[in-house]
Parts: structure tokens; sequence; C-alpha cells
């Protein structure tokens, strides 16, 4: 097979069609491996069927596990989230165990992030841990979630709080899955991907400032398009994250958008019209970038949520914002790009420069006189 796209702290990264990528891998090492599990996402099982199929045909030592994580039929962003649980988890570990897989047992996990965090959980604490694959199908867990080695799942509503790192064996992404992805998750995706601009790749930034049609109608995108910005885009975090794998210290840069951004994410869950990650991120972006130019506004307000955003009360919103893992002594802090690709600027918000910042954001947006 061919070599690696990528490495990413030891773990080897392939895009492209997953009969010429997953399965020779698995031929290959098929025989350090008693037996193997395949963890799927119901929604996304439909683009891997071929595949799938052929892996099944030529596996006799294969056991399969499909979770349906969204419960409603019509689409709701951030359904999923509320199955990256404990109890989930154990249904997981159940069927793991009635299928008697041994410490040399191999895991595929093939979801978006919230069953990639969960299975490879799941993989990270059986038996003190066992090897497992990450099969990315949302935009969003291939340029993001399924790289990097970061695990884990929420519990009593705190986000991502049991968890551990702990590397995939390989990744695979194949961009066929975001065939059947809905356009608000492919946006969301694209949040991620422009975050990655921001901070290491000034020709994706530009590629998508001249690109818009490509935020506003996604589902339009082709293969070709897909398989060039998830080259670049992942080249951004592979780079963070082979520097920092633990992280200590750049890795933050990744978090840009992200404090302003998970308050808000949360705010609009507590009222029941949950908003997606890459939505409230791309918000969070625009008030976290210190001056933001009219290029930054217009890229950014296409990847912004349908409800206006003066509807969240700031008050709330900030109130949020006092959980974030990267506050240090009680100071809320934003992790921002500096003046140079890879360059890490953290800033202290006080809450008037955070409240100036989120007026201003909804002054730019034209929601604010
Ligand atoms: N580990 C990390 O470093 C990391 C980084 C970023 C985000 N995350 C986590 O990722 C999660 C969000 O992941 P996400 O945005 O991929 O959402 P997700 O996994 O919830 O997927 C979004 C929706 O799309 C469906 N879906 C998945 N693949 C599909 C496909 N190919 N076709 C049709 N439907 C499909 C899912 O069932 C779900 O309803 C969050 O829990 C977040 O904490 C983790």
């Amino acid at each position: 097979m061919s070599a690696p796209d990528f490495v990413v702290a030891g773990s080897p990264i392939w895009l492209g069609p997953l009969d010429q990528t997953l399965l020779p891998w698995i031929e290959t090492h098929r025989t350090a491996y008693s037996a193997l599990f395949l963890l799927a996402d119901a929604k996304a099982v439909p683009a891997g069927q071929a595949a799938l199929q052929a892996l099944a045909q030529r596996e006799s030592n294969l056991h399969p596990c499909r979770l349906d994580l969204s419960p409603s039929p019509t689409y709701q962003p951030g359904d999923a989230e509320a199955s990256k649980t404990l109890a989930v988890c154990e249904r997981v570990w159940k069927a793991m165990v009635d299928a008697q897989l041994d410490r040399r047992a191999l895991v595929l996990v093939l979801g978006g992030g919230v069953l990639g965090d969960l299975g490879g959980f799941c993989a990270a604490t059986y038996k003190r841990g066992i090897d497992f694959v990450q099969i990315p199908t949302t935009l969003l867990a291939m340029t993001d979630a399924a790289l990097g080695g970061k695990v884990g799942i929420n519990f009593h509503d705190i986000k991502n709080v049991l968890g551990a790192f702990r590397q995939p064996a390989a990744v695979f992404a194949d961009p066929a899955f975001l065939n059947t992805l809905h356009p608000r998750e492919l946006r969301s995706g694209l949040a991620e991907v422009v975050k990655h601009a921001y901070i290491g790749s000034p020709e994706l930034l530009q590629e998508l400032q001249e690109n818009h049609h490509l935020l506003k109608a996604p589902e339009e995108a082709s293969a070709e398009t897909w398989n060039r910005l998830l080259r670049r885009s992942i080249a951004v975090k592979a780079r963070i994250v082979s520097e920092d794998p633990l992280e200590g210290g750049l890795r933050a840069l990744l978090n840009f958008g992200h404090t302003f951004g998970h308050g808000l994410e949360s705010y609009f869950l507590s009222i029941g019209k949950p908003i997606t990650h890459g939505e409230a991120i791309a918000m969070g972006m625009l008030c976290e970038l210190d001056d933001p130019t009219p290029a930054d506004v217009a890229l950014l307000r296409l990847l912004l949520p349908p409800a206006p955003l003066a509807q969240a009360p700031w008050l709330r919103v900030w109130e949020r914002m006092q959980h974030d893992k990267k506050n240090e002594h009680r100071q809320i802090i934003a992790a921002t790009p500096g003046d140079a690709p890879f360059a890490l600027r953290k800033t202290a918000l006080s809450p008037q420069e955070a409240q100036r910042r989120w007026q201003r954001c909804l002054r730019l947006l034209g929601e604010l006189q």
C-alpha cells in the first residue's frame, strides 16, 4: 500500500477511498491482531457500505457493533452528543466482553467526533488499553477530532471530563463519507478548517477567502476539493500535535475561537436550541481576533448559526466562559494566532474586554447599532 499522507504523533494517516487504504492496511497488519471489533455510527454506515461488505466477506473474526446515536429521525444539531456518556460506554464494553476480545484485538471506530471520542475511550480502557483505528466520517472528525489521540466522554453534563491520551494505530479519512453528511455539519467542520487556516496556513486562508461558494454550498464540493482542503488542514493539526502531543504549550493554539465558542455552544444548548460546534467556534474566532478585517467578517459570517446571535444574553454566555479549560488562576484566557503561522498569543480577557469584543462582533455583523 502507499505511504501514509501524514504521521501525527506516531499515528499514520491516509486520505482516500477505504478500499485503497483501510483494506490493504488490515491485510498487512492482520496477523498482529486476534480479532476485529467494528464500532460504527449507524448514520455513517451507508456511505461506507461497499468497503465494509468487502471487509466482512474476507474476515471470519469480525464483531460488528452499530450504534444509533441520534434518536430523532429529523436533523437536530449536536444531538449525538447526548450519547457521549458512561451508559453508552457500558454498552460498548459489554459488547466487547461478549465478543471475548483479548488484549490483541483491534477496534475499528467508524463515525464522527462523538463516536471517535467514545470508541477511542472504550478501547483505551478495555483490558488497560487495546489498539484502535479511527475511520472519521464527518468533516470535523477528519480534520480535527480523529487526529491527536484525545479520547473521552462527558460526565454529569461536563464535556470531555473523563478521558485519556491514546494515539490511534492508524487513521483513514475517506471524503466519500461527506456525501451523506448534513450541510450544516459540513459547515461545522469547515469552521475547524478555517481555524487551521488562521493558525498555520496563509495559503489555505487565501483559498477559502477566494471561494465563498464552498462555505455557502459545501454539499456541492467535489471529492477533489475535499481532498485538497483536508490535506492542507490536516497538515496544520499534524504539525501542532507532533510538536506538543500532550498539550503542554503550542497545542493551545487549536483552541482559537473556543473560549467564546464554548460559552455560546453551552448557552444555546441550555435553552434547548443547540447550535453546531463549528457555528459557535466561527463566532468565537470573530470575537477573539484582535482586529478583524472586512475579509475576516465576510468569511466567518458564512459559518454562523441561522438564529441571530444577539439573542444570547451576554452575561449568560460570560458565565459559561468561566468553565473554559484554558483559564489560569481564574483568569479567562483566549488563545489566538500570533503574527506568524504557528505563533501562539495568549490574551487575558477581563469582563470588560470580553464584553467589548462581544459587542464589537455584533456590531460588525450588523446585529447591534
Ligand atoms: N478528540 C478531539 O480532539 C476532538 C476535537 C474536536 C471535537 N471533538 C468532539 O467531536 C464531537 C463532535 O463531532 P462531530 O462534529 O463529528 O459530530 P457527530 O459525531 O455528532 O456527528 C454529527 C452528526 O452526523 C451524523 N453522521 C456522522 N457521520 C455521518 C455521515 N457520514 N453521513 C451522515 N451522517 C453522519 C452523526 O450520527 C451525528 O448525528 C464533540 O463531542 C467534540 O467534543 C473531539
